[in-house]
């Protein structure tokens, strides 16, 4: 059984953020997420999905994915003594997704002004997982150093750049895609076909 801790951040791509959740959520693997929102993600989901995830309530975690869950805890971001802003707290992996430029430049120069980011540091300090899905176009050089910092000390950068080789026919068929993508990274095993089977002739 895993147990994620789970940061949205005010980048844009808070669907991916929601798929990614009712994924987890519906594994049977995963037994808790520790799901913190910042005040931006909160923002960007309100102009993207047209959801008001403000607050700590069942709510938040209903409006995001369209039911309650036992295994959904939300957090205040700025709750620093919350139980993921601990080294002995036990979570397998954190993934951050979206992850704005603002939240990967304050991971990686180890700033913890939020409890994302002192949960992101633990995850460091604790030689654990850690997922960022970063997203902006075009990436400029503090971005790109950023990046290549946290990929050197074994975090999983993961922008959210869709792929087409598996011929997809709508926005959801990118966004399940990527998805599964995480989902593999975190290893949590799916049994989505959405992996490449080789070139079919043509
Ligand atoms: C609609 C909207 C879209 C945004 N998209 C991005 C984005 O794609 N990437 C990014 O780095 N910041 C983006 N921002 C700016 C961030 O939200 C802002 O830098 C914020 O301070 C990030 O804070 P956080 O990392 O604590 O969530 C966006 C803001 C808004 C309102």
């Amino acid at each position: 059984m895993k147990s994620i801790t789970f940061g949205i951040t005010g980048a844009s791509g808070s669907i991916y953020a929601q798929r990614l959740l009712i994924q987890l959520n519906e594994n049977p693997q995963v037994s808790r997420i520790d799901l913190v929102i910042s005040p931006a993600g909160v923002r960007v989901a309100g102009e993207e999905l047209g959801i008001n995830v403000a607050g700590t309530e069942p709510r938040v975690v209903r409006e995001l994915i369209g039911a309650v869950s036992d295994k959904v805890i939300v957090h205040s971001p700025s709750d620093i003594g919350a139980t993921i802003a601990s080294g002995s707290y036990l979570s397998d992996a954190m993934v951050i997704v979206p992850c704005s430029m603002g939240s990967l430049a304050a991971i990686a120069s180890g700033i913890t002004r939020d409890l994302i980011h002192r949960a992101a540091d633990v995850m460091l300090k604790e030689n654990k997982l850690l997922v960022l899905v970063p997203r902006e176009t075009p990436f400029n050089a503090i971005h790109l150093e950023n990046m290549l910092k946290l990929s050197r000390l074994g975090v999983r950068i993961i922008p959210a750049m869709p792929s087409f080789y598996h011929h997809p026919k709508t926005i959801d068929d990118l966004i399940e895609h990527f998805t599964h993508r995480l989902l593999d990274h975190l290893g949590v095993a799916h049994e989505q076909k959405t992996r490449w089977e080789g070139s079919k002739k043509f």
